[in-house]
């Protein structure tokens, strides 16, 4: 079953239809959100935890009790897993990381593995979207011990039925082939980021990464034309709005069924209105 569409910034409940009108932004907003692009061009800003359920208690299974997630991210991972029947075979290796964390396993991929090895495949601490409880890092359930920088994800079987229903509870493949001179990260099979579904599904018809995509949006505007995103019984459109160099911002909202709104951690604001009481997540 696909949850309900529940990516709200800010913690709104917006489940009426809602009448056109404006809301205002604060700078701080630019840093929040579920569109946020992290790489080693645009660290995490915020120094707010983001609202973190604990894996464990959701029954899915993990390598260590302690990880958590961004509670939207934890719901629709827990959906992925389910519509995959994927419970049993995929554990979760990694979820959010405080700064100190991230330093960590910088330091020690480091010492273990090495400078090369380590640019490959772990983000400068303070760069690293496992920061927001955004990412995740899977892996195949197995007798041996699973890698904890690397997991075994293969494009087979469960691993393979999860990765294609990703993006239908909005969750992308972060890093790919091929890409690596955009994100500055080696392929990783194993490590999603959730974005929500129209624009996973999106960044998916059109094979963008998120930096390709977080630029492809600022083509977009209230006044001006909107990407247009279809599922069943629902459309959503997404536009790019500037933040204002000082002061609060004044974001449009059409009228719609609902909406979301994220920072993209650069210099403005996405926002994403939905149509239609058939959408889900
Ligand atoms: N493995 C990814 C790049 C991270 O460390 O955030
Ligand atoms: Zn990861």
């Amino acid at each position: 079953m696909k949850a309900r569409h529940d990516e709200r910034m800010l913690g709104e409940q917006n489940i009426a239809r809602i009448p056109d009108g404006t809301k205002l932004l604060d700078r701080k907003d630019v840093h929040r959100g579920h569109l946020l692009l992290v790489n080693a061009d645009h660290p995490v800003r915020t120094t707010e935890e983001p609202p973190l359920t604990l894996v464990a208690e959701t029954g899915i299974r993990v390598l260590d009790e302690v990880i958590a997630l961004e509670t939207a991210c934890m719901q629709q991972l827990a959906a992925l897993l389910e519509a995959a029947e994927a419970g049993d075979d995929i554990v979760v290796v990694s979820g959010y990381r405080s700064m100190e964390e991230q330093t960590n396993i910088y330091t020690r991929s480091l010492e273990d593995n090495g400078p090369a090895y380590t640019a490959k495949y772990v983000a400068l601490p303070g760069r690293s979207e496992h920061q927001t409880g955004l990412a995740v890092d899977v892996g195949e359930r197995s007798e041996g011990e699973l890698d904890f920088i690397a997991p075994s994800f293969p494009d087979r079987g469960k691993c393979l039925a999860f990765k294609l229903l990703a993006a239908s509870y909005g969750f992308i493949q972060r890093y790919k082939e091929g890409k690596e001179g955009l994100t500055g990260i080696a392929c990783e099979p194993w490590h999603f980021r959730y974005v929500g579904a129209p624009h996973a599904a999106t960044m998916e018809r059109l094979g963008f990464c998120l930096e390709e995509y977080i630029d492809y949006v600022k083509s977009y505007s209230y006044e001006g034309e909107r990407l247009t995103h279809e599922g069943e019984g629902w459309r959503a459109e997404t536009y790019y709005v500037p933040a204002e160099p000082q002061g609060r911002t004044a974001v449009w909202i059409p009228a719609c069924d609902d909406y979301s709104l994220s920072g993209n951690n650069a210099d403005g604001f996405i926002m994403t209105a939905y149509h239609g009481a058939g959408y889900v997540f």
